[in-house]
């Protein structure tokens, strides 16, 4: 039987790409997301892959979306921390509200996600966690106290979580993606976006499937020693 694999924030953007590559890889994919109706009947419609809508940065919506895809999909043995939003704006702008929310769904829904799918993995001594980061939760971005804030926190969280996984069969890593070519990312000012893409050694923005072949390989049996990691996948933007 396949193995199942939740992809929050999956019916858009990366996630979508995810949910493609872990699929033609032969896993049992789920999609979450939380508002966009349409988009997510568009996405279940053209790829087959079943949808479910919650907000993870909710803690009890979390926990009972989950035990509603175990029990009419299966255990789930992957989890794809994906979902994320932006509120951007320099802190003499930002107000407590775009903070909040960024920490709440960006980090707080790793959190979440972990709690209502952790216990069943090392209950069955196997597990896959990969968490989205960004260049940015790396390197800083102007504009981005919030994002950046929640993305490196992630990337701690990763680490974290490795170590409690490891006994128990169950890896835990992070991707750093750069800038893809997604509803987010055209949401910067043409201005401000040329200039970042100016300073992409590559020369362009990647795309969704790019980076779900990072995940593919964290999820896939090639990766069993590897846990705690972060892999950039970025064009160049940020080494370090
Ligand atoms: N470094 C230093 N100064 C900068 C700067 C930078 N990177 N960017 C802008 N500034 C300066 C401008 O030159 C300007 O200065 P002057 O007034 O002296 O000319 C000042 O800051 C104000 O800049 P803006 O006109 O841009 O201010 P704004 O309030 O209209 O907008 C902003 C600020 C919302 C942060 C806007 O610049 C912006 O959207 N920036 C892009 C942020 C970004 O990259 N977001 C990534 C979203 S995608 C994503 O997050 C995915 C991922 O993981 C990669």
């Amino acid at each position: 039987m396949s193995r199942i694999a939740i992809v929050t924030g999956g019916t858009r953007g990366i996630g979508k790409g995810i949910c493609q590559t872990l699929r033609d890889k032969g896993l049992a994919v789920v999609a979450n997301y939380a508002g966009n109706d349409r988009a997510a009947a568009e996405f279940t419609e053209e790829t087959g892959i079943p949808a479910y809508k919650w907000d993870v940065g909710d803690h009890e919506a979390t926990l009972d979306g989950c035990k509603q895809v175990e029990a009419e999909v299966g255990p789930i043995d992957v989890l794809v921390n994906n979902a994320g939003i932006t509120r951007d704006g320099t802190l003499h702008k930002m107000t407590f509200e775009d903070w909040n929310e960024v920490m709440r769904i960006n980090l707080g829904g790793c959190f979440n996600m972990a709690k209502a799918t952790f216990p069943g993995m090392r209950e069955r001594g196997w597990g896959r966690i990969v968490n989205i980061g960004s260049v940015n939760g790396q390197a800083g971005q102007y504009g981005q106290v919030n994002y950046a804030a929640a993305k490196s926190g992630i990337h701690g969280f990763t680490k974290a979580l490795a170590q409690e996984g490891a006994k128990f069969g169950i890896t835990v890593n992070a991707i750093a993606p750069g800038y893809v070519d997604t509803d987010m990312v055209a949401a910067v000012p043409k201005p401000v976006l040329e200039k970042i893409i100016a300073g992409i050694p590559v020369g362009r923005l990647g795309h969704a499937d790019e980076i779900a072949r990072g995940v593919a390989f964290f999820v896939s049996e090639n990766s069993t020693f590897v846990t705690g990691s972060t892999m950039s996948i970025n064009g160049g933007q940020h080494m370090y």
